[in-house]
């Protein structure tokens, strides 16, 4: 065989190689939703119906993404936390979120803010809601299921991309909001200290942090598990300049606010109670 020949068939070999790598690397961004069906669900907010897009649950793919770290999928389905907040929002609405600046962390859907601006009359929702979120996917949905609701033409909200522990800019977010909010975020417990940072720095002085909370596996690669995790909250929360302020089980709220077609018909009051599932208020201290 010649010099050339074997250059010749050296190539080809090669562009086999470089042909069985483009097939074998499929190119797809883990962060895609193969799997992923969006279906239009209704949930029951107090006396009115919130229609959102999301998913069911999340798929295999999404699981492990999250487990190995790779992309956090969880805010394209709603989460047992939020419902727990709307079902809370008649103990709530008054002290925590009428007339008050809102600020929505690790918003996902958009459940939490959309219900707050959309239950009640208008004189008793929030005279503003900033809903956030890491994933901009997950805003996208977030948008259009903003965009569905006729009655938030009556509201002054924005979405935002803010991920729990960068800075916040100045002029809009810093030291602005009367009322943090998060439902159903803690399932990774490393993430407490960003979350309770950024709560803090986004309240004025005597702000609130509403923090809907449902027992999850709390893995976490950089963590050991703890044994009392209520307890652990508070701890983290006092730690990172919060006073507990009011702390709401399930069993003492008043009743639940659910319709027959709703989301959440087969999650009820007792279960959140049996898992543990609570309501932390806290406000921030004063400044030392
Ligand atoms: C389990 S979902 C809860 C979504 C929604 N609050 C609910 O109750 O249905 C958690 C949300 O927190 C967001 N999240 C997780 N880590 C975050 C971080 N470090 N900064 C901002 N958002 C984060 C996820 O993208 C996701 O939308």
């Amino acid at each position: 065989m010649s010099s050339t020949e074997t250059v010749a068939e050296n190539r080809i070999y090669n562009d086999a190689i470089d042909k069985e790598e483009i097939i074998d690397d499929w190119q797809l961004d883990m962060n895609f939703h193969v799997f992923s069906k969006h279906t239009r669900q209704t949930i029951s907010a107090q006396d009115t119906l919130v229609h959102l897009e999301c998913v069911e649950q999340l798929t295999p793919v999404d699981m492990m993404n999250l487990a190995n770290g790779e992309h956090d999928a969880t805010g394209h389905c709603v989460w047992m936390g939020a419902f727990l907040l709307l079902d809370a929002l008649g103990v709530l609405l008054q002290e925590c979120f009428t007339g008050k600046r809102i600020l929505e962390l690790g918003c996902g859907t958009g459940i939490g803010g959309i219900g707050l601006m959309c239950a009640h009359e208008k004189e008793r929702r929030p005279s503003y809601v900033l809903l956030t979120d890491a994933d901009p996917d997950a805003l996208q949905v977030c948008q259009r299921n903003c965009q569905q609701h006729n009655q938030l033409s009556e509201n002054k909200y924005d979405i935002k991309e803010l991920t729990w522990g960068e800075p916040l800019s100045p002029e809009n977010l810093n030291a602005s909001f009367d009322t943090t909010l998060a439902t159903d975020v803690l399932y990774d417990i490393a993430l407490l200290p960003p979350l309770f940072q950024t709560a803090h720095s986004a309240l004025k002085a005597n702000g609130l942090f509403v923090l809907s909370h449902v027992p999850r596996a709390c893995y976490s690669s950089q963590h050991p598990p703890v044994d009392d995790l209520d307890q652990y909250i508070i701890d983290q929360a006092t730690h990172n300049g919060f006073l507990l302020h009011r702390h709401i089980f399930p069993n003492q709220l008043p009743r639940e606010f659910r319709t027959k077609e709703s989301l959440n018909e087969s999650v009820s009051l007792t279960d959140m109670q049996e898992v543990g599932a609570s309501l932390f208020v806290f406000r921030k201290a004063p400044e030392k």
